[in-house]
């Protein structure tokens, strides 16, 4: 990628801009000698090791030996692809990038976070100026929201009538076109297009980096739909995406804990009382991309649901879609209020240290996994226990290999009371999932397929585009299978990424060296060869993620299964019969 900005302007870049203002603008700097330090931002520490050299315009941890250069800092911290980061530190300091045509940002996604921007500051506007704003006014004052929370957050009103929107920024039938790309737009059957927001409280959905990628809005009243989203469009993704994550790191310097809430109202309420680690999921479970960006983000991640029916099978559900991401540094813990409360009425009736003392006694993952099988068994008796193992087994089977899966198996065993070495011969068939993947994942070279598959797709990004879909492999518990998913994830979003960009953004990752040692070894095959290894190999492990779903909706017994459920295992048995 470097070869295709001229080496030339990286060089000026670099001298032009000042890594400590970069830095210091999202992790703030204190003065050490000649260098600056903090806490680092990319590992968990309470003395600072992050060192700030001026001099080299340089950044190192003495912790995790994180380092690089302005535009590495930005890579990594803001999760920038190598050409953004150019073009942020560029603008910041005007100057233009010269590029070919590919370089360039998406110009038609540009447009969009430029539109939904300035849509965002018009809401506010009006909640600053319309004439009928009294209303929205005090129905925040009611919800107990300051002036400045509401600022923080940039809430806004959307005023009643069918086109404030389109007429201001609906100018010509291009801006239209964006307006309605942007989702902020519905139409009816006679083809009549208005605004999609009417008379609501608006709440701007940012995206990590802060840019403007949809928005909840809010009926004042009880009538329905309470909340309305935008729809998916090219930059709101609801299963990607987490309300108030954006606010919580600018408001933390380094978050050591996040909890996951149900809705936006929640996360901004218990900012209002100064628990700004708080995010919320739009309206959907908690997939295992959220996940994946709340791990990256803190070590720890608590859920918080209510404590009544739907609260306890909505963490069940978590708990599901976390088991591939089990062990390692992160934990992950449960939470659960007393039934009829939500974050928000418990931190208004019971102030923020009721609060945030049931975050502390949340419950580990263990704990909550076997108290939630055993809930549905009778434990003393022989038959309950021999069940608990049916029950427990295919979940086993997502836990990556490790020990923490080995910590798992004990403890099942000791609540079976039998002995791992009985449970690991009934574990052990079918297979446990790693080596199933492997042996159903035929790959036509000696080596294995998904190290072929990240293989090829390192070397030619470009054949990302003949791939299906591969939206359910993430949920494989293979370490491979995640550096994969990414890949392929970022391609989708960027498609024309060559190996150096991808690299560059792997650079400093775990995975980081080992996709260089892959990138440069060499593949006989042809091109067409490559596609189609590449392509088998992505569909065989969707058709595995399936299976493996299948498998553990059966494993848990009709009567056990919710109607969103059943559907789920109708359309999964139709899918695999094909
Ligand atoms: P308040 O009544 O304002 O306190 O809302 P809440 O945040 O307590 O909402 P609730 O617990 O009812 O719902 C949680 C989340 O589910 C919300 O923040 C929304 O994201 C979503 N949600 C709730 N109602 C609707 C709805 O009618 N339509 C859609 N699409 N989403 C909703
Ligand atoms: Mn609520």
């Amino acid at each position: 990628m470097a070869g295709q900005i001229p080496p030339q302007f990286i060089d000026d870049l670099l001298t032009r801009v000042d890594i400590t203002d970069v830095i210091d603008a999202r992790v703030p700097l204190k003065k050490a000698g000649k260098n600056l330090q903090a806490c680092c931002p990319f590992h968990n520490e309470k003395s600072p090791s992050f060192t700030v050299s001026p001099e080299k315009q340089f950044y190192h941890c003495f912790g995790c030996g994180a380092h690089g250069t302005a535009i590495g800092f930005l890579m990594e911290y803001d999760q920038m692809s190598f050409p953004e980061s150019i073009h942020e530190l560029a603008e910041s300091v005007g100057m233009t990038v010269p590029t070919t045509q590919s370089l360039a940002p998406n110009p038609a996604k540009k447009n969009l976070y430029d539109l939904l921007d300035k849509v965002s500051q018009y809401y506010v506007h009006q909640l600053q100026t319309h004439p009928k704003r009294a209303e929205f006014v005090e129905y925040l004052k009611r919800r107990g929201l300051s002036d400045k929370t509401v600022e923080h957050f940039n809430i806004g009103m959307a005023p009643d009538g069918w086109d404030n929107v389109l007429k201001t920024f609906g100018g010509n039938k291009e801006a239209i076109q964006q307006l309605n790309e942007a989702g902020l737009l519905s139409s009816n059957d006679n083809g009549r297009t208005y605004d999609r927001f009417r008379n609501r409280v608006m709440f701007p959905i940012r995206d990590r980096r802060g840019r403007v990628i949809g928005f909840g809005g809010r009926v004042l009243d009880d009538s329905t739909p309470k909340y309305l989203n935008s729809p998916e469009t090219p930059v709101f993704h609801k299963g990607h995406e987490l309300y108030g994550l954006y606010q919580a790191r600018k408001a933390n310097r380094q978050l050591n804990r996040v909890v996951i809430v149900e809705g936006y109202m929640d996360v901004i309420a218990l900012a209002e009382k100064g628990i700004s680690n708080a995010v919320a999921t739009l309206g959907t479970a908690t997939t295992p991309e959220h996940l994946k960006q709340l791990q990256r983000s803190a070590p720890e991640v608590v859920f918080c649901f209510d404590g009544d029916r739907a609260g306890r099978e909505a963490a069940w559900r978590a708990a599901e879609n976390a088991l591939p991401l089990l062990g390692g540094n992160h934990q992950l813990r449960f939470m659960f209020l007393p039934d009829g409360e939500d974050p928000d009425t418990l931190v208004k009736e019971q102030g923020a240290d009721v609060f945030n003392q049931m975050v502390e006694q949340a419950k580990n993952y263990s704990d909550f996994f076997f108290e939630s099988l055993e809930s549905r068994l009778d434990i003393n008796s022989m038959d309950g226990r021999a069940r608990l193992v049916e029950i427990a087994r295919p979940y086993l089977r997502h836990i990556p290999a490790g020990v923490y899966r080995d910590m798992f198996e004990q403890r099942l065993a000791e609540r079976a009371q039998t002995s791992t070495s009985v449970l690991q011969k009934h574990l052990e068939k079918p297979p446990a999932t790693q080596n199933k993947i492997k042996k159903t994942v035929q790959s036509s070279s000696g080596i294995s397929p998904i190290r072929m598959a990240i293989t090829i797709l390192i070397q030619h990004p470009e054949l990302h585009a003949s791939v299906g879909e591969f939206d359910k492999i993430m949920a494989l518990p293979d370490p491979g299978v995640t550096v994969l998913a990414q890949l392929l994830e970022t391609l989708h979003q960027h498609p024309h990424l060559n190996t150096a960009a991808l690299l560059e953004r792997a650079r400093d990752t775990e995975h980081g060296e080992h996709l260089k040692k892959l990138a440069i070894q060499t593949l006989k095959l042809s091109s067409e060869e490559l596609q189609h290894e590449l392509v088998g190999v992505v569909k065989q492990l969707q058709q595995q993620a399936l299976k493996l779903r299948h498998e553990l909706l059966m494993a848990k017994g009709l009567s056990q299964l919710t109607q969103e459920e059943r559907q789920e295992i109708q359309q999964l048995g139709a899918i695999l019969k094909r």
